[in-house]
Protein backbone atom coordinates (compact mmCIF):
# COMPACT_ATOMS: atom_id res chain seq x y z
CA UNK A 1 0.00 0.00 0.00
CA UNK A 2 1.33 3.09 -0.92
CA UNK A 3 1.15 6.20 1.40
CA UNK A 4 -1.21 8.99 0.27
CA UNK A 5 -2.64 12.27 1.96
CA UNK A 6 -6.47 13.02 1.09
CA UNK A 7 -6.49 16.59 -0.66
CA UNK A 8 -10.36 16.78 0.80
CA UNK A 9 -9.81 14.73 4.25
CA UNK A 10 -13.13 16.27 5.55
CA UNK A 11 -15.46 15.46 2.87
CA UNK A 12 -17.11 12.26 2.19
CA UNK A 13 -19.54 10.93 -0.28
CA UNK A 14 -21.82 13.36 -1.44
CA UNK A 15 -25.47 13.62 0.24
CA UNK A 16 -26.78 12.76 -3.08
CA UNK A 17 -25.32 9.38 -3.53
CA UNK A 18 -25.24 7.94 0.54
CA UNK A 19 -29.52 8.90 -0.36
CA UNK A 20 -29.83 7.42 -3.83
CA UNK A 21 -27.87 3.55 -2.16
CA UNK A 22 -30.25 4.00 0.61
CA UNK A 23 -33.38 4.46 -1.36
CA UNK A 24 -32.27 1.68 -4.09
CA UNK A 25 -32.90 -0.30 -0.61
CA UNK A 26 -36.54 0.42 -0.49
CA UNK A 27 -38.18 0.26 -4.02
CA UNK A 28 -41.34 1.22 -2.66
CA UNK A 29 -40.51 4.76 -1.40
CA UNK A 30 -41.58 7.51 -2.92
CA UNK A 31 -38.20 9.51 -3.62
CA UNK A 32 -38.21 13.75 -3.11
CA UNK A 33 -34.07 13.65 -2.56
CA UNK A 34 -32.52 14.42 -5.73
CA UNK A 35 -33.19 17.49 -7.98
CA UNK A 36 -33.63 15.18 -10.80
CA UNK A 37 -37.33 15.83 -12.32
CA UNK A 38 -38.97 12.61 -13.54
CA UNK A 39 -40.51 14.14 -16.25
CA UNK A 40 -39.82 15.76 -19.40
CA UNK A 41 -41.62 18.95 -21.09
CA UNK A 42 -40.00 18.56 -24.59
CA UNK A 43 -39.51 14.80 -25.01
CA UNK A 44 -39.26 15.69 -28.92
CA UNK A 45 -35.41 17.03 -27.71
CA UNK A 46 -34.84 12.93 -27.64
CA UNK A 47 -35.68 13.02 -31.40
CA UNK A 48 -33.50 16.14 -32.21
CA UNK A 49 -30.29 14.09 -29.89
CA UNK A 50 -31.44 11.29 -32.41
CA UNK A 51 -31.71 13.41 -35.61
CA UNK A 52 -27.94 15.30 -34.82
CA UNK A 53 -26.22 11.89 -34.31
CA UNK A 54 -27.73 10.10 -37.47
CA UNK A 55 -26.60 13.42 -39.26
CA UNK A 56 -22.70 12.81 -38.09
CA UNK A 57 -22.50 15.20 -35.20
CA UNK A 58 -20.60 13.04 -33.13
CA UNK A 59 -17.07 14.58 -32.73
CA UNK A 60 -15.46 17.44 -30.39
CA UNK A 61 -17.70 20.38 -30.28
CA UNK A 62 -15.88 23.24 -30.62
CA UNK A 63 -13.87 23.97 -27.03
CA UNK A 64 -16.41 27.25 -26.35
CA UNK A 65 -19.93 25.48 -27.38
CA UNK A 66 -21.82 25.21 -30.59
CA UNK A 67 -22.25 28.73 -32.61
CA UNK A 68 -25.89 28.36 -33.12
CA UNK A 69 -26.53 28.09 -28.91
CA UNK A 70 -23.89 30.12 -27.94
CA UNK A 71 -26.07 33.08 -30.58
CA UNK A 72 -29.37 31.49 -28.83
CA UNK A 73 -28.11 32.31 -25.50
CA UNK A 74 -26.89 35.33 -25.87
CA UNK A 75 -30.39 36.05 -27.28
CA UNK A 76 -32.61 34.77 -24.46
CA UNK A 77 -30.60 36.75 -21.75
CA UNK A 78 -30.51 39.73 -24.11
CA UNK A 79 -34.57 39.52 -24.27
CA UNK A 80 -34.84 38.25 -20.35
CA UNK A 81 -31.91 40.33 -18.67
CA UNK A 82 -31.25 43.70 -20.87
CA UNK A 83 -27.76 42.44 -21.10
CA UNK A 84 -25.72 41.22 -24.55
CA UNK A 85 -22.73 39.08 -24.36
CA UNK A 86 -20.32 38.96 -26.61
CA UNK A 87 -20.80 35.71 -28.64
CA UNK A 88 -17.15 34.74 -29.10
CA UNK A 89 -15.36 36.08 -25.86
CA UNK A 90 -18.37 35.76 -23.58
CA UNK A 91 -19.94 32.75 -23.49
CA UNK A 92 -19.46 29.23 -22.89
CA UNK A 93 -21.16 25.93 -22.93
CA UNK A 94 -20.24 23.90 -20.30
CA UNK A 95 -20.58 19.62 -19.50
CA UNK A 96 -22.88 21.22 -17.01
CA UNK A 97 -22.91 23.73 -14.37
CA UNK A 98 -21.05 21.38 -12.31
CA UNK A 99 -18.40 22.05 -14.57
CA UNK A 100 -18.42 25.31 -14.82
CA UNK A 101 -18.73 25.84 -10.92
CA UNK A 102 -15.55 24.04 -10.92
CA UNK A 103 -13.77 25.97 -13.56
CA UNK A 104 -14.84 29.47 -12.31
CA UNK A 105 -13.49 28.58 -9.10
CA UNK A 106 -10.34 27.05 -10.31
CA UNK A 107 -9.65 29.53 -12.89
CA UNK A 108 -9.86 32.80 -10.87
CA UNK A 109 -9.16 31.52 -6.76
CA UNK A 110 -5.74 31.59 -5.93
CA UNK A 111 -3.55 30.14 -3.26
CA UNK A 112 -4.55 31.95 0.27
CA UNK A 113 -7.59 33.74 -1.39
CA UNK A 114 -10.68 33.50 0.63
CA UNK A 115 -14.02 32.64 -0.56
CA UNK A 116 -17.39 33.55 1.03
CA UNK A 117 -20.38 31.31 0.65
CA UNK A 118 -23.32 30.75 2.22
CA UNK A 119 -24.65 27.43 4.18
CA UNK A 120 -27.20 26.15 3.71
CA UNK A 121 -25.86 25.37 -0.04
CA UNK A 122 -24.92 23.54 -2.87
CA UNK A 123 -22.45 21.24 -1.47
CA UNK A 124 -19.81 21.75 -4.00
CA UNK A 125 -18.72 25.07 -3.33
CA UNK A 126 -16.28 24.86 -0.22
CA UNK A 127 -14.55 21.86 -1.60
CA UNK A 128 -13.50 23.19 -5.33
CA UNK A 129 -12.53 26.40 -3.20
CA UNK A 130 -9.99 23.81 -1.11
CA UNK A 131 -8.88 22.38 -3.54
CA UNK A 132 -7.06 25.30 -4.91
CA UNK A 133 -5.48 26.37 -1.93
CA UNK A 134 -7.83 28.83 -0.63
CA UNK A 135 -10.17 29.32 2.16
CA UNK A 136 -13.89 29.41 2.40
CA UNK A 137 -15.49 31.16 4.35
CA UNK A 138 -19.13 30.44 5.12
CA UNK A 139 -22.27 32.66 6.07
CA UNK A 140 -24.76 31.20 7.48
CA UNK A 141 -28.26 31.87 6.41
CA UNK A 142 -31.16 31.39 9.43
CA UNK A 143 -34.43 29.88 9.22
CA UNK A 144 -36.91 30.13 8.82
CA UNK A 145 -36.09 33.34 5.94
CA UNK A 146 -32.88 32.63 5.17
CA UNK A 147 -31.88 36.09 4.72
CA UNK A 148 -28.51 37.03 4.10
CA UNK A 149 -27.10 38.92 6.56
CA UNK A 150 -24.96 41.70 4.67
CA UNK A 151 -23.50 43.60 8.10
CA UNK A 152 -22.04 39.58 8.38
CA UNK A 153 -20.65 39.39 5.10
CA UNK A 154 -18.93 43.20 5.14
CA UNK A 155 -17.29 42.39 8.47
CA UNK A 156 -15.49 39.12 6.69
CA UNK A 157 -14.55 40.80 3.68
CA UNK A 158 -10.79 41.59 4.08
CA UNK A 159 -8.16 42.17 1.10
CA UNK A 160 -7.67 38.22 0.65
CA UNK A 161 -11.50 38.01 -0.19
CA UNK A 162 -11.23 37.33 -4.02
CA UNK A 163 -15.18 35.73 -4.58
CA UNK A 164 -18.17 35.93 -3.02
CA UNK A 165 -20.58 32.78 -4.21
CA UNK A 166 -24.41 33.01 -4.36
CA UNK A 167 -27.30 31.10 -5.67
CA UNK A 168 -30.50 32.08 -6.10
CA UNK A 169 -32.94 30.61 -6.57
CA UNK A 170 -31.88 28.65 -3.31
CA UNK A 171 -30.72 25.13 -2.85
CA UNK A 172 -32.05 23.49 -0.60
CA UNK A 173 -33.67 26.83 1.26
CA UNK A 174 -35.99 28.55 -1.77
CA UNK A 175 -35.18 31.68 -1.05
CA UNK A 176 -34.49 34.44 -3.64
CA UNK A 177 -32.20 37.44 -4.43
CA UNK A 178 -34.45 40.72 -3.13
CA UNK A 179 -33.32 44.22 -4.48
CA UNK A 180 -32.09 44.91 -0.98
CA UNK A 181 -30.05 42.29 -1.72
CA UNK A 182 -28.58 43.39 -4.55
CA UNK A 183 -28.30 47.39 -3.41
CA UNK A 184 -26.34 45.78 -0.48
CA UNK A 185 -24.14 43.92 -2.84
CA UNK A 186 -23.78 46.79 -5.30
CA UNK A 187 -22.67 48.62 -2.12
CA UNK A 188 -20.15 45.68 -0.76
CA UNK A 189 -17.96 44.92 -3.83
CA UNK A 190 -18.01 48.69 -5.69
CA UNK A 191 -14.29 49.83 -5.49
CA UNK A 192 -12.97 46.10 -5.20
CA UNK A 193 -11.58 43.66 -7.20
CA UNK A 194 -14.12 41.31 -5.75
CA UNK A 195 -15.57 37.98 -8.17
CA UNK A 196 -19.27 36.98 -7.89
CA UNK A 197 -19.96 33.30 -8.83
CA UNK A 198 -23.40 33.86 -9.75
CA UNK A 199 -25.21 30.25 -9.53
CA UNK A 200 -28.61 30.54 -11.19
CA UNK A 201 -29.28 26.94 -12.55
CA UNK A 202 -32.98 27.35 -11.25
CA UNK A 203 -33.20 31.07 -12.74
CA UNK A 204 -36.57 29.28 -14.65
CA UNK A 205 -38.36 28.44 -11.53
CA UNK A 206 -39.24 31.70 -9.88
CA UNK A 207 -43.09 31.75 -8.21
CA UNK A 208 -45.44 34.48 -6.52
CA UNK A 209 -45.03 36.97 -9.32
CA UNK A 210 -41.35 37.58 -8.58
CA UNK A 211 -38.55 38.00 -11.10
CA UNK A 212 -35.09 36.24 -11.20
CA UNK A 213 -32.71 38.64 -10.19
CA UNK A 214 -29.65 37.74 -12.56
CA UNK A 215 -26.53 39.28 -12.42
CA UNK A 216 -26.90 39.87 -16.10
CA UNK A 217 -29.77 42.62 -15.16
CA UNK A 218 -26.98 45.04 -13.49
CA UNK A 219 -24.35 46.59 -15.32
CA UNK A 220 -22.47 47.17 -11.84
CA UNK A 221 -22.53 43.22 -11.15
CA UNK A 222 -22.74 41.74 -14.95
CA UNK A 223 -19.13 43.26 -15.04
CA UNK A 224 -17.63 41.09 -12.27
CA UNK A 225 -20.12 38.15 -12.22
CA UNK A 226 -19.60 34.96 -13.71
CA UNK A 227 -23.80 33.99 -14.32
CA UNK A 228 -23.73 29.93 -14.49
CA UNK A 229 -26.95 28.09 -15.98
CA UNK A 230 -28.36 24.61 -16.22
CA UNK A 231 -29.99 23.01 -19.28
CA UNK A 232 -30.26 19.98 -17.61
CA UNK A 233 -32.68 21.73 -14.68
CA UNK A 234 -33.94 24.25 -17.43
CA UNK A 235 -35.36 21.22 -19.47
CA UNK A 236 -35.21 18.50 -17.38
CA UNK A 237 -32.55 16.39 -18.60
CA UNK A 238 -30.23 16.68 -15.47
CA UNK A 239 -28.49 13.44 -16.89
CA UNK A 240 -27.36 14.83 -19.93
CA UNK A 241 -24.66 17.13 -18.18
CA UNK A 242 -24.94 20.52 -20.62
CA UNK A 243 -24.54 24.00 -18.70
CA UNK A 244 -23.48 27.55 -19.55
CA UNK A 245 -21.69 30.00 -18.43
CA UNK A 246 -21.50 33.97 -19.42
CA UNK A 247 -18.80 36.58 -18.04
CA UNK A 248 -16.69 39.64 -19.22
CA UNK A 249 -14.05 38.69 -21.59
CA UNK A 250 -11.52 38.89 -19.06
CA UNK A 251 -13.34 36.20 -16.72
CA UNK A 252 -14.12 33.91 -19.31
CA UNK A 253 -10.83 33.95 -20.77
CA UNK A 254 -9.39 32.64 -17.26
CA UNK A 255 -12.68 30.28 -17.01
CA UNK A 256 -11.82 28.90 -20.62
CA UNK A 257 -8.13 27.73 -19.80
CA UNK A 258 -9.66 25.45 -17.04
CA UNK A 259 -12.48 24.06 -19.26
CA UNK A 260 -10.01 23.62 -22.11
CA UNK A 261 -7.92 21.06 -20.08
CA UNK A 262 -11.09 19.21 -17.89
CA UNK A 263 -13.46 18.01 -20.60
CA UNK A 264 -12.58 20.61 -22.89
CA UNK A 265 -16.26 20.87 -24.83
CA UNK A 266 -19.64 19.49 -24.23
CA UNK A 267 -21.62 16.52 -25.92
CA UNK A 268 -22.23 17.75 -29.32
CA UNK A 269 -25.37 16.00 -30.69
CA UNK A 270 -26.89 17.70 -27.71
CA UNK A 271 -26.08 21.04 -28.25
CA UNK A 272 -27.47 20.54 -31.34
CA UNK A 273 -30.84 19.62 -29.90
CA UNK A 274 -30.62 22.65 -27.29
CA UNK A 275 -30.15 24.98 -29.86
CA UNK A 276 -33.51 23.45 -31.26
CA UNK A 277 -35.32 23.89 -28.54
CA UNK A 278 -34.42 27.23 -27.44
CA UNK A 279 -36.23 28.30 -30.64
CA UNK A 280 -39.20 28.10 -28.54
CA UNK A 281 -39.51 30.09 -25.77
CA UNK A 282 -42.83 28.78 -24.47
CA UNK A 283 -41.15 26.12 -22.43
CA UNK A 284 -38.37 28.71 -20.36
CA UNK A 285 -41.03 30.96 -20.16
CA UNK A 286 -43.65 28.39 -18.91
CA UNK A 287 -41.36 27.03 -15.70
CA UNK A 288 -42.35 29.22 -13.49
CA UNK A 289 -45.84 28.72 -13.18
CA UNK A 290 -45.50 24.70 -14.03
CA UNK A 291 -43.60 24.66 -11.02
CA UNK A 292 -45.09 26.58 -8.84
CA UNK A 293 -47.93 24.61 -9.17
CA UNK A 294 -45.88 21.48 -8.21
CA UNK A 295 -44.88 23.81 -5.35
CA UNK A 296 -48.82 24.57 -3.83
CA UNK A 297 -49.49 21.01 -4.56
CA UNK A 298 -46.92 19.87 -2.13
CA UNK A 299 -47.41 22.79 0.13
CA UNK A 300 -50.87 22.49 0.40
CA UNK A 301 -50.29 18.29 0.86
CA UNK A 302 -48.51 19.02 3.95
CA UNK A 303 -50.69 21.46 5.56
CA UNK A 304 -52.41 18.68 7.34
CA UNK A 305 -49.54 17.10 8.25
CA UNK A 306 -47.17 17.61 11.14
CA UNK A 307 -44.92 19.11 9.41
CA UNK A 308 -44.26 23.47 9.82
CA UNK A 309 -44.32 24.19 5.52
CA UNK A 310 -41.18 26.76 5.31
CA UNK A 311 -41.48 29.55 2.80
CA UNK A 312 -40.66 28.60 -0.91
CA UNK A 313 -39.68 31.32 -3.25
CA UNK A 314 -38.15 29.66 -5.85
CA UNK A 315 -36.58 26.46 -7.07
CA UNK A 316 -36.83 22.80 -6.90
CA UNK A 317 -36.87 22.53 -3.02
CA UNK A 318 -39.39 22.72 -0.12
CA UNK A 319 -37.84 22.98 3.47
CA UNK A 320 -40.19 21.15 6.42
CA UNK A 321 -39.27 21.38 9.89
CA UNK A 322 -39.85 18.70 11.96
CA UNK A 323 -38.17 19.79 15.51
CA UNK A 324 -41.43 20.53 17.42
CA UNK A 325 -42.44 16.99 17.28
CA UNK A 326 -39.25 14.82 16.66
CA UNK A 327 -36.25 15.51 18.63
CA UNK A 328 -34.40 12.89 16.29
CA UNK A 329 -31.43 14.05 13.83
CA UNK A 330 -31.94 15.04 10.40
CA UNK A 331 -30.40 11.96 9.43
CA UNK A 332 -32.26 9.97 11.81
CA UNK A 333 -35.73 11.30 10.71
CA UNK A 334 -35.16 11.01 6.99
CA UNK A 335 -34.59 7.05 7.26
CA UNK A 336 -37.39 6.85 9.70
CA UNK A 337 -39.14 8.34 6.50
CA UNK A 338 -37.83 6.57 4.26
CA UNK A 339 -38.34 2.84 6.17
CA UNK A 340 -41.79 3.39 7.65
CA UNK A 341 -43.32 6.40 5.78
CA UNK A 342 -42.01 5.58 2.38
CA UNK A 343 -40.64 8.51 1.24
CA UNK A 344 -36.92 10.27 0.57
CA UNK A 345 -35.66 13.28 1.55
CA UNK A 346 -32.45 14.88 2.26
CA UNK A 347 -31.76 15.66 5.43
CA UNK A 348 -30.68 19.61 5.16
CA UNK A 349 -27.98 19.33 7.84
CA UNK A 350 -25.99 18.15 4.69
CA UNK A 351 -25.80 21.08 3.13
CA UNK A 352 -23.14 22.31 5.41
CA UNK A 353 -19.37 21.74 5.45
CA UNK A 354 -19.44 20.47 9.01
CA UNK A 355 -22.92 18.60 9.17
CA UNK A 356 -25.25 19.57 11.55
CA UNK A 357 -28.45 18.87 13.01
CA UNK A 358 -31.31 21.29 11.45
CA UNK A 359 -34.79 19.86 12.44
CA UNK A 360 -35.66 20.25 8.77
CA UNK A 361 -36.03 17.72 5.75
CA UNK A 362 -35.53 18.79 2.07
CA UNK A 363 -38.02 17.62 -0.57
CA UNK A 364 -38.24 17.91 -4.05
CA UNK A 365 -41.08 19.19 -5.98
CA UNK A 366 -39.39 18.56 -9.48
CA UNK A 367 -41.82 15.69 -9.51
CA UNK A 368 -44.93 14.93 -11.51
CA UNK A 369 -48.10 15.60 -10.13
CA UNK A 370 -49.37 11.99 -9.02
CA UNK A 371 -45.89 11.28 -7.57
CA UNK A 372 -46.30 14.45 -5.17
CA UNK A 373 -49.86 14.04 -4.08
CA UNK A 374 -48.74 10.33 -3.13
CA UNK A 375 -45.75 11.62 -1.20
CA UNK A 376 -48.07 14.44 0.36
CA UNK A 377 -51.05 11.99 1.60
CA UNK A 378 -47.81 9.12 2.58
CA UNK A 379 -46.31 12.72 4.91
CA UNK A 380 -49.94 13.09 6.53
CA UNK A 381 -49.66 9.63 8.68
CA UNK A 382 -45.87 10.98 9.85
C1 LIG B 1 -27.53 25.10 -6.77
C2 LIG B 1 -27.04 24.12 -7.76
N1 LIG B 1 -26.00 24.44 -8.54
C3 LIG B 1 -25.52 23.60 -9.47
C4 LIG B 1 -26.08 22.36 -9.65
C5 LIG B 1 -25.48 21.44 -10.67
O1 LIG B 1 -26.11 21.56 -11.93
P1 LIG B 1 -25.70 20.56 -13.12
O2 LIG B 1 -26.56 19.35 -12.98
O3 LIG B 1 -25.96 21.30 -14.40
O4 LIG B 1 -24.27 20.24 -12.95
C6 LIG B 1 -27.15 21.96 -8.86
C7 LIG B 1 -27.73 20.61 -8.99
O5 LIG B 1 -28.44 20.12 -8.16
C8 LIG B 1 -27.65 22.87 -7.89
O6 LIG B 1 -28.68 22.56 -7.10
Amino acid sequence: MINITSKLPSVGTTIFTVMADLLAQYPDVVGLSQGAPNFMLAPEMIDDVHRAMQAGHNQYAPMIGLESLRQRMVDKIEKLYGHRYDLENEITIMPSASEAIYASIAGLVHSGDEVIYFEPGFDSYAPIVRLQGAKPVAVELLAPDFAIDWERVKQLINEKTRMIILNSPHNPTGRILTEDDITALKELTKDTDMIILSDEVYEHMVFDGEIHRSMSRYPELAERSIVITSFGKTYQVTGWRVGCCVAPANLMEQVRLVHQFLMFSANTPIQYALAEVLLKPEYYLTLNRIFETKRNILREGLAASRFDVLPCRGGFFQLVRFNHFNSGSDMEMVKHLIADIGVGGIPTGAFYAEPKDTGLIRFTFARDDETLRKAAERLKRV
